[in-house]
């Protein structure tokens, strides 16, 4: 058995999900160095279509969209990373202050240090924190005219309760006004969505498959990749696509403390990625206490922009 790197609650997570009659694999764990490089390179492929979208929507609208967001927000961004996405808004959006939110802090604050430099006016403050799990805004953030900033449609990899309870945290950390302004995928035909999660080269299948190998590396199991295949498919009822990982023959896992036998077809669940219309997004926004203001799409509605606002109590 290989060493383990992990802590002993991200093993014991690790491990009741493998337990479970249908196993189960949090999708987090797909980010390591390399699963970040190859998500980065899915965003790259001609058939994975919502970064592009998202991205030519901002271009064609962003005006328009800074207008509604209105000048001198304090825009926390939630997954900020290389700070990108926020960054190229500036322009338009004219912050007051800017918060990027990352897990991985190092790297966020190699990233703000470098933006600040562009904006020098903009006040920056960086927070490396799991926002995932709710989380309380400190007094650092200014309470006047918040907006969360939520691009790349994320909120897609929690289920829709998971999403419902996110975004209550959002507004429960609205301060004295809250706005959102979130990117999220659109229903659309199967083949188009089964081909952005099953791309021809490949990449997404070494995305998924590379959670194996970061699996062995936290919580010392031994998955043999090989014996694995990666399956994506878009799920009608629940409106998702599911990710899965699939034995390609009869097998046995070990780990820290634990160990399943697989038989040959059995499954692991990796990621759900949900997938939304105009209205179901909208009355998700209302039971957690938003109301949309305004929502801007691509000529194909693909992909949906979507403003909205925290409702007071
Ligand atoms: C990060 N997230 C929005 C991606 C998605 O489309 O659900 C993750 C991903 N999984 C497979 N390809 C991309």
């Amino acid at each position: 058995m290989h060493m383990s790197h992990g802590s002993t609650a991200v093993i014991a997570e690790i491990s009741a999900g493998l337990l479970a009659p249908a196993a189960h694999i949090s999708p987090k764990f797909l980010y390591d160095g390399l699963g970040s490089k190859l998500f980065e390179a899915i965003c790259e492929l001609p058939e994975y279509y919502p970064t592009r979208t998202e991205a030519a929507i901002f271009a064609a609208h962003g005006a328009e969209i800074a207008r509604v967001v209105g000048d001198g927000a304090t825009l926390i961004d939630l997954g900020a990373g290389n700070c990108a996405k926020a960054g190229s808004l500036f322009p338009l959006l004219h912050p007051a202050q800017y918060v990027p939110v990352d897990i991985s802090r190092e790297f966020l604050l190699g990233a703000v240090a470098q933006l600040q430099q562009r904006f020098p006016h903009i006040e920056m403050t960086a927070l490396g924190l799991d926002f995932s799990s709710g989380f309380t805004l400190p007094d650092s953030v200014r309470k006047a005219h918040r907006v969360f900033f939520y691009p790349g449609s994320s909120i897609g990899n929690f289920t829709p309760e998971q999403a419902v309870s996110f975004l209550r945290g959002l507004r429960a950390n609205r301060g004295s006004d809250g706005g959102l302004l979130i990117g999220v995928d659109l229903v659309k035909d199967h083949e188009v969505l089964d081909a952005a999660y099953d791309d021809p080269l490949g990449v997404t299948a070494a995305f998924n498959l590379n959670l194996l190998r970061h699996v062995n590396h936290l919580a010392g199991a031994d998955f043999d990749v090989a014996q694995w295949k990666h399956i994506a498919y878009f799920d009608f009822e629940r409106s998702r696509i599911e990710m899965h990982v699939e034995a390609r023959c009869a097998l046995t896992v070990h780990w820290n403390g634990g160990e399943r036998r697989f038989e040959r077809g059995e499954r692991i669940h990796t990621e759900n990625s949900y997938k939304y219309t105009r209205q179901s997004f909208a009355t998700l926004l209302e039971r957690a206490g938003f109301a949309t203001t305004r929502t801007w799409t691509d000529d194909d509605q693909w992909f949906a922009v979507i403003h909205a606002r925290a409702i007071p109590d």
